[in-house]
């Protein structure tokens, strides 16, 4: 096997398909939705690389610490040989555990994003040429098909991004990654911890616009994608607190009555004025609330380690 090789599982045409289908179910809806994974274009990932380094967003910063303190325990408890990361992103942080696991073979970065996975993979080929790496262009909410690579398997799942799974998703998500577990594999999950408000808040609502920008990028996605006409400065980035759920919800909000017209759905939406159209949510967690949702997907936790301020948690499970 070549040091680096790079897998398409999502078929060129799926993400026309599958953008067209998920943005007319969501501009269909009362109210409004659109989809999250449609973030991530080159422009999107790299927005988010800049999300991870504002003053506002802790959660990188949190889990990193807890990484780096944490990487030999974990190599310890898991010795894995291969590591899969789902929605690896720029596999930054990544980079401590990679270091720590003293028998890896194999690193399976797993990434709707096509230029997240290569700029990651050639960053890290760099710096560690014996490593394989096996990127997969794939979406972790469909089955995976996994390269035969040695056991034990770590499967890592970082930066809080379950939290951006509705709870039904969430479920269904965790009991596929329990499918992917033999004995011997474990789950490395990351889970931002409910806090106070005004410091989720600003998470998600930094004062110099970058998670706007973010938030926004995904008009600029359709637009392209689909021919829409969507104005972006005609919408606001909202962030609010959602008590009952515990999760900040990211909206866009219309700034005045408007049409929007997106000629590869045939299809003209009207927007009233402050129409707000929900496009992600981040949920923060309780150790109660991982523990009982990994023991129904069949996981039991092992470890739970946060960062000194207890603001984010990594845990470790393992198929029961
Ligand atoms: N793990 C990194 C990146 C988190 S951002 C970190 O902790 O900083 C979320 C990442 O998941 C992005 O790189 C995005 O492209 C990817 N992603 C989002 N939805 C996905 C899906 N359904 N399938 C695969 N990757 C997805
Ligand atoms: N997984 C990240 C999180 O929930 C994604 C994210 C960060 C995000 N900032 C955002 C998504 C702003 C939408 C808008 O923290």
């Amino acid at each position: 096997m070549s040091p680096f090789q790079l897998t398409r599982t999502l078929p060129l045409d799926a993400t026309g398909a599958a953008l067209r289908a998920d943005v007319l179910a969501g501009l269909l809806h009362s109210p409004k939705t659109l989809p999250p994974k449609w973030f991530y274009d080159a422009r999107g990932s790299a927005l988010f690389d800049e999300i991870t380094t504002l003053p506002e967003y802790y959660p990188t910063r949190a889990e990193r610490e807890i990484l780096q303190t944490r990487a030999a325990e974990i190599a310890a408890a898991t010795g894995a040989r291969t590591l899969i990361e789902l929605g690896s992103g720029s596999s930054e942080k990544t980079r401590h555990l990679i270091d720590a696991l003293a028998d890896l073979h194999t690193y399976v970065p797993v990434d709707v994003s096509e230029s997240a996975l290569t700029g990651a993979a050639n960053t890290l080929i760099a710096s560690r040429p014996s490593l394989n790496v096996h990127a997969l262009i794939a979406d972790f909410t469909r089955g995976l098909a996994l390269p035969g690579t040695p056991r034990p398997r770590l499967v890592a799942f970082l930066g809080g991004t379950i939290g951006n799974l509705l709870p039904a998703e969430r479920s269904a998500f965790l009991a596929s990654v329990r499918t992917l577990l033999s004995p011997g594999d474990a789950l490395l999950l990351g889970t931002d911890l409910v806090k106070e408000e005004s410091v989720l808040v600003s998470a998600y609502d930094d004062g110099s616009g970058v998670t706007a920008s973010f938030n926004k990028n995904v008009l600029h996605v359709i637009n392209r994608e689909l021919g829409a006409d969507f104005d972006p400065d005609a919408f606001s980035h909202v962030a609010v607190w959602d008590r009952e759920h515990e999760w900040i919800e990211m909206r866009l909000r219309s700034l005045v009555a408007q049409t929007v017209k997106i000629p590869a759905l045939e299809l003209a939406v009207d927007f009233e004025r402050h129409e707000e159209m929900r496009t992600e949510i981040s949920a923060k967690f309780r150790e109660e609330g991982v523990r009982s949702e990994l023991a129904a997907a069949g996981l039991k936790l092992t470890h739970w380690w946060t960062d000194e301020r207890a603001r984010f948690a990594l845990s470790l499970s393992v198929a029961r």
